[in-house]
């Protein structure tokens, strides 16, 4: 059964509370404001003032991006998304560290880079890669739940001392969930006690089988202490991604995904979105989860405005006017009232999620009119 409270159910026809309880008394019901009314009693309310029913369906006040497909000869190559998992300790932030060292545009640039949940490398001779800077496997799974299947390629990070562990066969397992290629980084090369070969056997029981078994699965040997096979690992990332033919139609209004949103001190909420299509701009009006706002600043991964951020391009964005969540879709739309509408509706939900005992409210069911 659906219901709306009194006190929602007049903030929508524009009329009073008591005006509303009032009329439910003449009806011969004794409610308050706070009190749920069901759908029956709620449209004999709404015709008793006036005003028309309209039943909004979820897709026509909330953006569905997913029939909007660009046409193939708006596509242009992408960069590839890059995902690190693995068990702990194996690695992991110190393979992102000698990966993002290895970065000629940022050495180039010669900003001191920014932690802003993703970021972009060149490598020497290759094309872009975007990496996300997540470590764990919390946002990977979180993400994948909401919807945002935003990773490309997933390198699988597992010690060479230590062997595959119980948090690599859960990032195996996530991984084959996502259907996202893998690359096997085989790290700690540089240690005592390694043993590249006994990872390899022991990817086997797991139906991984690297190249270096004659199987498909590219494998590197790396060190991200030494800095040593990074170069190779690029390069293998490269050669997936150009497999994948990775491509996005940059000319139109930009689809985004939230990867991370916190609330700076002197910029207020600023969120990290990684670009899927289309190109953001600054002075952009847009829907971000249940925030809305308008773009007043894009930086990048080296601290540096940009005035705009194309395909699988990660940008911090200012002018958000609450916190999204990571994995959150950012939409850009036509204009501030869409926006708005579209955040309204979506906080509602969220709100209803966290308050309501009843299973449904009649939300997004009525709209004013006249
Ligand atoms: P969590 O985020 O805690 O899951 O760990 P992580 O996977 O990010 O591992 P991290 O990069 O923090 O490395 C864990 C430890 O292993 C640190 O002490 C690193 O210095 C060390 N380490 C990482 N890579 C190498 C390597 O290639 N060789 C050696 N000898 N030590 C390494
Ligand atoms: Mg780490």
């Amino acid at each position: 059964p659906e219901s709306i409270t009194v006190a929602e159910l007049a903030k929508r026809m524009g009329e009073k509370s008591a005006d509303l309880v009032k009329s439910l008394f003449n009806m011969g019901m004794m409610v308050t404001i706070n009190q749920n009314v069901d759908q029956d009693t709620a449209e004999l309310l709404v015709n008793e003032f006036g005003h028309t029913v309209q039943r909004v369906s979820e897709s026509d006040v909330d953006i569905d991006t997913s029939e909007d497909v660009d046409a193939e000869d708006t596509l242009k190559p992408r960069p590839p998304v890059v995902t690190i998992m693995g068990h702990v300790d194996h690695g992991k932030t110190s393979l992102l560290d000698a990966i993002r060292g290895a970065d000629v545009a940022g050495h180039e640039a010669g900003g001191i880079t920014q932690h802003i949940g993703a970021y972009q490398v060149t490598p020497k001779g290759g094309d872009p890669i975007t990496f996300l800077d997540t470590p764990g496997h919390e946002a990977f799974t979180e993400m994948r739940a909401r919807g945002a299947n935003i990773t490309d390629v997933a390198i699988l990070v597992v010690a060479a001392d230590d062997g595959l562990k119980p948090q690599t066969v859960e990032a195996i397992n996530h991984i084959k969930a996502a259907e996202v290629p893998m690359i096997v980084a085989i790290n700690k090369i540089d240690k005592d006690g390694a043993n590249a070969q006994k990872v390899r056997e022991e990817l086997l029981q797991h139906e991984i089988i690297v190249e270096a078994m004659s199987g498909e699965v590219q494998d590197v040997e790396v060190s991200a202490l030494k800095k040593t096979g990074i170069d190779k690992l690029l390069e293998a990332i490269n050669l997936q991604a150009e497999l994948l033919e990775l491509k996005a139609n940059p000319d139109r209004n930009a689809d985004a995904t939230v990867v991370e949103a916190k609330l700076d001190k002197g910029r207020g909420p600023v969120a990290t979105v990684l670009v899927q299509r289309g190109t953001l701009k600054v002075g952009d009006t847009f829907v971000a989860g249940p925030a809305a706002g308008k773009v007043r600043a894009l930086v990048d991964d080296h601290g540096k405005r940009v005035k705009e951020a194309g395909p699988a391009f990660p940008v911090e964005v200012l002018g958000l006017s609450s916190l999204p969540s990571a994995g959150d879709p950012f939409t850009v739309v036509e204009n501030d009232q869409r926006a708005r509408e579209v955040a309204d509706y979506r906080q509602r939900k969220l709100d209803e999620k966290r308050t309501t005992s009843a299973p449904m409210s009649l939300d997004a069911m009525f709209a004013k009119k006249g």
